[in-house]
């Protein structure tokens, strides 16, 4: 019997960006994220007899990473036969975001589900995390926080039980004609920036902030601290001693810039950005249509989407 389950991307307020364990992915900080619901990967997972096999929206995918992610799974479950994973991606590549999250907390939910362990989401997410970091905040909806850990065990996961509220992200995709540089590959240079270590003890102290603002649905303050936490991840990687690089673009900027005069005429805009030009505009549902005209009136070109809290997740 093939099963199956849904899960939602997420964008990080607080960031991860640095592993203290490479092979257990275990991060130097805890991280907030929230769940989007415009953004899912459906994955379905059917036992077959000769070897792990992956399909993406249709098309045979190489399934190294994939292959190498339910060996570990092996590990932890038992040795269960090899598996057709076929997913389907609801996180267009026009979104600018990335899909692993999703991905790997869907994985790992349709194949704990195939094989019939009914585990808590807890434990999911930290069997999640070593496929992608990110993928152990995509098991809740609305806000979750992924608690650093100092192991395999501690290193996970869960809901912060917030109160309902009307924020919305609005998505800005500019052109990437800059070569990427991926998640890992980022964070392996960022943490060799001398400003890293402060870096470490102002999101220990955001962290606790935000938390606070998220129990007071005080969308302002979760856009201003997020939008801090998220420019100064960015400068770790400009002044990283190893290979420095940015993400930035010039319409990177521009938006950025637009972003603050929004905020100068009085409307809730903050900016965040993950491993990519791309800029998420943190604002509330009332003003998420004018983010979204105000970026066009500048930037014809642009495609924007606007995205709000997202569920946890889902099994067919
Ligand atoms: C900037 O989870 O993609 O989006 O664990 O190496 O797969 P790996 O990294 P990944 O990194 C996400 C980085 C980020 C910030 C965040 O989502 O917290």
């Amino acid at each position: 019997m093939p099963s199956t389950a849904t899960a939602h991307t997420n964008i990080a307020l607080i960031k991860y960006w640095g592993k203290k364990n490479t092979r257990l992915n275990l991060p130097t900080t805890s991280s907030i994220s929230l769940t989007l619901d415009q953004f899912y990967t459906k994955t379905t997972v059917t036992p077959n007899s000769q070897a792990d096999q992956l399909f993406i929206n249709g098309n045979a995918t190489d399934a190294t990473r994939v292959h190498n992610f339910l060996n570990n799974l092996r590990q932890y479950l038992g040795d269960f036969e090899p598996l057709t994973v076929t997913s389907n991606n609801h996180v267009p590549t026009s979104a600018g975001l990335a899909s692993s999250a999703s991905a790997f907390a869907a994985l790992t939910a349709a194949t704990a589900r195939e094989l019939n362990f009914n585990l808590p989401l807890t434990t999911l997410s930290r069997l999640a995390r070593r496929g992608s970091g990110s993928a152990s905040r995509s098991f809740y909806g609305h806000f979750a926080i992924w608690h650093e850990g100092i192991d395999d065990t501690s290193s996970f996961a869960e809901s912060l039980n917030a109160p309902a509220m009307p924020i919305a992200l609005v998505v800005a995709e500019v052109s990437d004609a800059a070569k990427k540089v991926g998640s890992t590959e980022g964070m392996r240079r960022a943490v060799t920036s001398p400003d890293y270590q402060d870096w470490l003890r102002e999101s220990a102290k955001q962290l606790v902030d935000m938390k606070q603002a998220i129990q007071h649905s005080d969308i302002e303050k979760i856009g201003a601290i997020a939008e801090k936490n998220a420019l100064s991840m960015h400068a770790l990687n400009l002044t990283a001693r190893q290979k420095p690089f940015t993400y930035f673009t010039c319409d990177t900027q521009r938006i950025l810039s637009i972003v603050s005069d929004l905020r100068h005429q009085g409307i809730l805009a903050f900016a965040t950005l993950d491993a990519g030009p791309n800029v998420k505009i943190i604002t509330t549902l009332d003003s998420a249509k004018l983010v979204e005209a105000a970026l066009l009136s500048e930037l014809p070109a642009l495609h924007v989407q606007t995205a709000t809290s997202g569920s946890g997740i889902i099994y067919d």
